[in-house]
């Protein structure tokens, strides 16, 4: 089980100020030394966080894995296909939203998203969608030809009780080992927290996880190389028992 990290925290608290610091070039490296095996950042329409100078810092500075995760829109295609990242991970977009709210509709974008598949795979970047758990997603991602899909765990991690809690996991549980059939690597992500993480830890098919804000949150409070390994220990334990 591998664990990357999403840095657009540190760079929403440079924002507060508009100045140069935290850099979330520093924290990247601190994740990396850590342990992380990836660093992922998302490059949005309206720079509310990371900025085109840190994407661009970020690719000659990590030693790991650089994800972007951005909106499939012109802008921001074209410097991805200059920076390329290892991965690029579509999402879809909104300006007023505080983070990523849903999954991305591939089924209903699969024309649009397969040509801009196309252009990646062109040079060789990976592409992830990030989708909800739902089949007809990923039935749709597999059909253009998507090497991994995300799978958004937001709705597990904001359940309020365990009854509500149990269903969205075994659907995370289903549609990873179904992701998988359909030849595609599968990721995790969204909500995840150090309370929430382990079952999902246990599911033999998901090959990775995405964590941005929790760990940067523990991070403020007991450092950022602690907070990381703190993570990497619970979900590595967890894949060797699961719960
Ligand atoms: N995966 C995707 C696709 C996301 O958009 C985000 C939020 O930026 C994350 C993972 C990480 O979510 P969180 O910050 O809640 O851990």
């Amino acid at each position: 089980m591998k664990l990357s990290i999403n840095i657009d925290h540190i760079a929403t608290l440079r924002q507060a100020r508009r100045g140069d610091e935290p850099d979330p070039v520093a924290a990247a490296v601190l994740c990396e030394l850590a342990g992380a095996h990836g660093i992922v950042c998302h490059l949005r329409e309206d720079r509310r966080h990371i900025n085109d100078r840190d994407v661009r810092l970020l690719r000659q500075t990590i030693k790991t894995k650089l994800d972007l995760e951005m909106a499939a829109t012109e802008e921001i295609i074209s410097i991805a296909l200059d920076i390329v990242p290892d991965l690029v991970t579509l999402v879809p977009e909104k300006r007023q939203e505080l983070t990523t709210e849903g999954g991305l509709n591939v089924t209903e974008h699969k024309k649009h998203l397969s040509t801009v598949i196309e252009r990646f795979h062109a040079k060789n970047i990976s592409v992830s969608l990030f989708v909800d758990p739902e089949k007809s997603q990923l039935d749709a991602a597999a059909e253009i030809h998507s090497d991994m899909v995300e799978l958004h765990t937001g709705e597990y991690a904001n359940a309020r009780n365990e009854a509500e809690r149990a269903p969205l996991l075994l659907k995370i549980q289903s549609m990873a080992e179904y992701g998988k059939k359909l030849g595609m690597r599968v990721n995790a992500g969204h909500g995840l927290n150090y309370w929430n993480v382990e079952p999902v830890a246990s599911i033999a098919t998901i090959d990775e996880m995405s964590i941005g804000h929790a760990v940067i949150s523990r991070a403020v409070l007991v450092g950022l190389e602690r907070a990381v390994k703190e993570m990497l220990e619970l979900i590595t334990r967890t894949r060797q028992a699961p719960i």
